[in-house]
């Protein structure tokens, strides 16, 4: 079965979808798996890439980046010779958010992972919103900026969000990923900074109340032969405030001692079920496919709040996506095999 990797890309989550990558290149079964890795530099041009998965590692020192001399250029996916399946290990824009997917629907090529709906709606944190919470799940408390409200109504923007939400509050650009150009703003008076730090990844922004409780995480896989999806037990991300103000770029990936994660996740048996449960209805509820990391605040109460959902979530061994999946039985060349499997279906 020849499966086209595809990995890097045009947004700034490129060195983490070349992480994953590599991580995918070393654990998957060469005896069923034929692979072909293909490279989207940052400029969006595709190569022929390594298949040398040390190639690929993540580190503080060594961001991986595809480049034009990374392999050779190919015009299109056609030009690497027939694939069975496209894998497309790309986070955030142009990858993550149905663009690509569309571009493989129209080949009608298979591939892993969230279709262009899915995929669009997970990418945009106010959609994504508008449809858990259409679906009858918490979403905490938000307010959006649209390119428009910044540039012409500034103060009637801050004073909205002074209105409508208690700070520290959290400021996004909408489509975007890895907590890339995200800021925690403890008052107002770091509001309009944060705003055109945002507005620098995505003119649409997001303000997002900072939400108190423990910070869950959920892995969801696609249900075979159209079974309910299924989800891993919770995992549980522990952030050292002394070191990190929250789980941003650093945090998440060049820093061992700002965060660690745990999984399984500490918690009672009935709240787990329910982090689990409320996984299984976000994915349902974007029309989720394949694989989706379901993120969450369970406050003290035992109530679930979701915080967002990633369709393709980043999972070289030691990310939380495979932990979880690790911690509930299923190993990480398994969960390859696993997703490859379910688009092959
Ligand atoms: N956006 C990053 C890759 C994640 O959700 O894991
Ligand atoms: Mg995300």
């Amino acid at each position: 079965i020849r499966v086209a990797l595809v990995f890097g890309g045009r947004s700034g989550e490129h060195a983490i979808s070349a992480a994953t990558a590599g991580g995918v290149m070393k654990a998957i079964d060469t005896d069923v798996y034929d692979v072909l890795p293909v490279g989207i530099t940052r400029e969006g041009r595709w190569v022929l890439a390594s298949g040398d998965a040390s190639r690929w590692q993540l580190s503080a020192g060594n961001l991986p980046e595809v480049t034009a001399d990374s392999g050779r250029e190919i015009a299109s996916l056609s030009e690497a010779g027939p694939v069975d399946v496209v894998f497309p290990l790309l986070h955030g824009p142009y990858g993550e958010d149905g663009t690509i997917q569309g571009l493989l629907e129209l080949a009608g090529v298979r591939y892993v992972g969230a279709g262009v709906l899915a995929s669009a709606v997970g990418m945009d944190k106010h959609y994504m919103k508008l449809v858990f919470a259409g679906h009858g799940l918490a979403v905490g408390p938000y307010v959006v900026v649209r390119p428009g409200d910044w540039e012409r109504r500034q103060s009637e923007v801050v004073d909205r969000i002074q209105a409508e939400l208690d700070f520290p509050v959290f400021v996004k650009p909408a489509r975007a990923g890895s907590s890339l150009g995200v800021t925690r703003v403890d008052d107002v008076t770091g509001l309009a900074d944060a705003i055109e730090e945002a507005r620098f990844h995505d003119p649409k922004v997001l303000v997002e109340q900072g939400l108190q409780g423990r910070e869950i995480e959920c892995a969801v896989l696609g249900g075979r032969q159209g079974g309910p999806p299924r989800a891993s037990v919770p995992g549980e991300i522990v952030v050292d405030h002394g070191a990190a103000s929250f789980y941003d770029f650093e945090a998440k990936y060049l820093s061992d001692s700002q965060a660690r994660t745990e999984a399984p996740a500490d918690l009672p048996d009935d709240v787990a079920e329910r982090v689990r449960e409320v996984a299984v209805q976000a994915f349902e509820a974007i029309g989720g496919e394949g694989l989706s990391r379901v993120d969450v605040f369970v406050a003290r109460d035992g109530e679930v709040v979701v915080n967002e959902i990633n369709t393709m979530p980043g999972f070289t061994p030691i990310s939380m996506y495979s932990k979880m999946w690790e911690a509930s039985g299923l190993s990480y060349t398994e969960l390859v095999d696993e997703l490859i499997q379910l688009a092959l279906e």
